[in-house]
């Protein structure tokens, strides 16, 4: 089958294509766990073909590029007022996470995180430092917005402002902090934290709250004289109560990416996490209670007691990273010693702590996802230019016996980026029903268009199929304005809208009068504004 005939059977589901395949493998319906490769895929029932479309060429336009019979709605951008109190929508928009209302897929609460500031947002700033205004501006426009959607009779997706669940959480927030740092020495004794910035991606959870992680939060704690291990956390919220606001420590302080949430076979909760630094680790942690579906938000609790382990490649094993071990690794180093004194300690300089317990530097690990097929998990491995991993690849982890609270496990390189497979850098991950990947790329600003990265042009949105003729190569769904990066995509449950970020277009702009970019060219505006959009155009089998 050719690359268009592959398509074309994506449009007629999934049951025809595994007729067409028949050669290919397992097609019993059920997700084989132990095999190999994910071409039992191709067995699934499901009437939802939200991989069905015609690729597009990568571009260098200032738009939001979408394949033929798809449009997109601008939900919320930068600074746009989201509530009755004059709230602003903040900037950098990054991960999303659609809550229907009332079983809803056309009305919602949207929750987007905001990693950081940008020139659009706070100004120039001048010789490295922020003015008091520019201060406050970064740490209001940095955090999250919970924000009430809805498509209305013409199919258009809207922001309701009147909706009294929207509202900010950002830099002035305050959160409880849980864990093992909670109250300790390292945490300075505090037991809150002020606000939240740099969020990144994020996860939901299986009890229906949001995890949020802070990435490069060192610039704004240091700018704004707030202490610098109240940051490098994963926080949750509870998109429906505004009074639930955490800090876990017992998940790790460091650049964290998103959070993937499975559970092992006993029923233990599993958390898979990135690390999103030039050589750093993978993680996971598994809690040492069980989840009980019928206490609802009560299982967080399992967050806050735990094992933290990371992953050490040659030997395929998650090493704990635990005082035990730490201190083991630490015996001859008194200077270490001081440092490392309990779990807190362990958990707040975590980076630290991984290598010193045998976790595996990689090539900046973003997004991870466990596939909802057969429990293997892929991760981003964005790239790492210190040793000449320029594209980036993904990552899949094959835990022993397909439990993701095993202990030891085999890897393969998934996709590696590159002209031969049409991609480079991959960032966040989702999966579709078909058990496609969607992959948006994080080419930086100042590489896109040039030297080597010319052919990909500006950042994208990929459907990366997991099995089939075209496993593993990139087939474009978006191409982003200027300067920008696609971030957060996440689908309705009926995968009838996928929400998507636009964020930093206009990027490398210095001069506010001259912008690099102008999207979303709302007209008499001249500035480019991170926002959210919600692209429609899917089409049922
Ligand atoms: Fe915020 Fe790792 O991207
Ligand atoms: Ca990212
Ligand atoms: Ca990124």
């Amino acid at each position: 089958m050719d690359r268009k005939t592959f398509l074309s059977y994506l449009g007629t589901g999934a049951a025809a294509l595994a007729t067409a395949s028949a050669g290919l493998g397992a097609l019993n319906g059920k997700a084989s766990a132990a095999s190999a490769t994910a071409d039992h895929l191709f067995g699934f029932g499901t009437n939802r073909v939200s991989g069905y479309f015609e690729p597009i060429e990568p571009t260098k336009a200032d738009k939001l590029v979408l394949p033929k019979n798809f449009k997109y709605d601008v939900v919320a951008a930068f600074d746009d007022v989201i509530n009755q109190a004059g709230e602003k929508f903040g900037s950098g928009c990054d991960y999303n996470a659609y809550f229907p209302i009332k079983g809803s897929n056309t009305r919602g609460l949207l929750v987007n995180n905001h990693e950081y500031s940008t020139i659009f947002s706070i100004g120039p700033v001048k010789d490295g430092k922020m003015t008091a205004d520019q201060l406050h501006k970064n740490l209001y426009y940095q955090g999250m917005s919970v924000i009430e959607v809805y498509r209305d009779d013409n199919g258009v997706w809207k922001m309701d402002t009147t909706s009294p669940y929207a509202r900010r959480i950002n830099g002035y927030t305050k959160f409880e902090i849980t864990g093992p740092a909670k109250g300790g020495s390292a945490l300075g004794g505090a037991t809150t934290a002020q606000g939240t910035f740099a969020n990144c991606s994020g996860g939901v959870t299986l009890w229906n709250t949001v995890l949020s992680c802070e990435e490069n939060f060192a610039e704004t704690a240091a700018a704004s004289k707030l202490p610098d291990t109240h940051y490098g956390w994963v926080i949750e919220v509870d998109p429906f109560d505004k009074s639930y606001l955490k800090k876990h420590t017992a998940l790790g302080r460091f650049n964290h990416e998103n959070t993937a949430m499975g559970l092992a076979k006993d029923g233990r909760v599993v958390v898979y996490m990135g690390d999103d630094k030039k050589d750093a680790c993978v993680y996971k942690f598994i809690s040492n209670g069980k989840y009980d579906k019928l206490k609802g938000r009560a299982n967080s609790a399992l967050l806050e007691d735990g094992t933290l382990y990371v992953a050490n490649l040659k030997t395929g094993k998650w090493m704990p990273v635990t005082l035990e071990a730490v201190s083991k690794a630490i015996q001859d180093k008194p200077d270490l010693q001081k440092k490392f004194k309990t779990q807190g300690d362990v958990v707040t300089y975590c980076q630290e702590a991984a290598l010193l317990v045998g976790g595996t530097p990689t090539d900046r690990p973003e997004d991870i996802e466990i596939s909802p097929f057969d429990n293997t998990v892929f991760i981003c491995h964005t790239n790492n230019d210190n040793h000449g991993n320029i594209h980036g690849h993904i990552t899949r982890i094959f835990e022993t016996k397909s439990d993701l609270g095993a202990l030891e496990f085999d890897f393969e390189i998934f996709a590696a980026g590159g002209r031969q497979s049409g991609f480079s850098s991959p960032d966040n991950l989702a999966f579709d029903s078909n058990g496609h990947l969607w992959v948006v790329t994080d080419i930086s600003s100042s590489s896109q268009n040039k030297g080597v990265h010319k052919s990909f042009m500006n950042n994208g949105l990929f459907v990366i199929p997991t099995s089939g003729p075209d496993k593993a190569v990139a087939l474009q769904f978006a191409s982003g304005p200027v300067e920008s990066e696609l971030t957060g995509p996440f689908f309705t449950p009926d995968e009838q809208t996928l929400f998507l970020s636009v964020q930093h277009p206009g990027e490398n702009t210095t001069d506010l009068s001259n912008p690099t970019s102008k999207w979303p060219h709302r007209p008499g505006d001249n500035k480019a504004r991170c926002a959210v959009v919600a692209i429609s155009g899917f089409k049922l089998s």
